[in-house]
């Protein structure tokens, strides 16, 4: 594992895309691992930028993307699904068809199947080139929470009383904000041919000194990125600041 740190959130989104551009450049038909949130917004703005200028094919490109709220609808405004469209999706050439996003509705019957056909999907794909990831105040990775120990593929998850306070700034309340998710497990994650995690500002700090202390452990589930091979930790001075 590798830590870059640069000066801002806009060096910060201008590196991630850059990287992310190179990884086209070697491989056009990458699969690329994404994530949602505040974080990456600034990379996705950077990635349409470069295909405006055709600088950038995503036409041969497939994605998947780590997790989803469940019991929002795909048009909900939080949902990931609509922030996938608004910020990336609709603004370049990436083909419908080649656009993975895990779903679950509340009344599923068989929610396990769910999850074992998305991480199916993955395999059959040749598994993820590149996997963009942010980070939670938590630690989170995904939305696996702090935890004695952690599904290693896709699972539905119950959200951590941390997270649902993190995640309200975008709903008009916490208690609107969703209580439970489906997420690629860590092992999805680490099976990932490479890694970038990002993250900016203060607030991620502590969440930044405890994952990267020289330990691992699944109660800061980014901890695990210490043992990825080909892994960059791309953050800010604000978000270093108490390595
Ligand atoms: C989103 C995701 C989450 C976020 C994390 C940080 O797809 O997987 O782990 O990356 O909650 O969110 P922001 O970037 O909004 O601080």
């Amino acid at each position: 594992m590798e830590i870059r740190i640069v000066d801002d959130y806009r060096e910060m989104s201008e590196k991630a895309a850059a990287l992310v551009a190179e990884q086209l450049r070697d491989k056009n038909n990458s699969v690329l691992g994404l994530a949602t949130g505040s974080t990456p917004e600034g990379m996705y703005k950077e990635l349409v930028k470069m295909y405006r200028k055709s600088c950038l094919d995503f036409s041969t490109v497939t994605t998947f993307n780590l997790d989803e709220y469940v019991g929002l609808s795909n048009q909900h405004p939080q949902s990931y699904c609509a922030y996938m469209h608004k910020h990336f999706f609709d603004c370049v050439n990436i083909k419908p068809e080649k656009i993975n996003l895990p779903s679950l509705s509340k009344n599923e019957a068989d929610p396990a199947k769910v999850c074992r056909d998305y991480d199916r999907k993955i395999e059959q794909a040749g598994g993820i080139d590149l996997q963009i990831l942010g980070i939670g105040v938590n630690g989170h990775i995904g939305f696996n929470e702090p935890a004695k120990n952690l599904p290693v593929g896709t699972y539905l998850v119950g959200l951590s009383a941390e997270t649902i306070e993190a995640n309200s700034r975008f709903f008009s309340s916490p208690e609107e904000v969703p209580r439970k998710a489906i997420t690629m497990g860590v092992g999805s994650i680490m099976f990932a041919k490479r890694i970038l995690l990002l993250a900016s500002g203060k607030s991620k700090a502590p969440a930044i000194r405890d994952s990267f202390n020289g330990y691992v452990t699944t109660e800061v589930p980014a901890s695990l990125l210490q043992l990825h091979h080909n892994s960059i930790v791309l953050i800010d001075k604000d978000a270093a600041s108490l390595l």
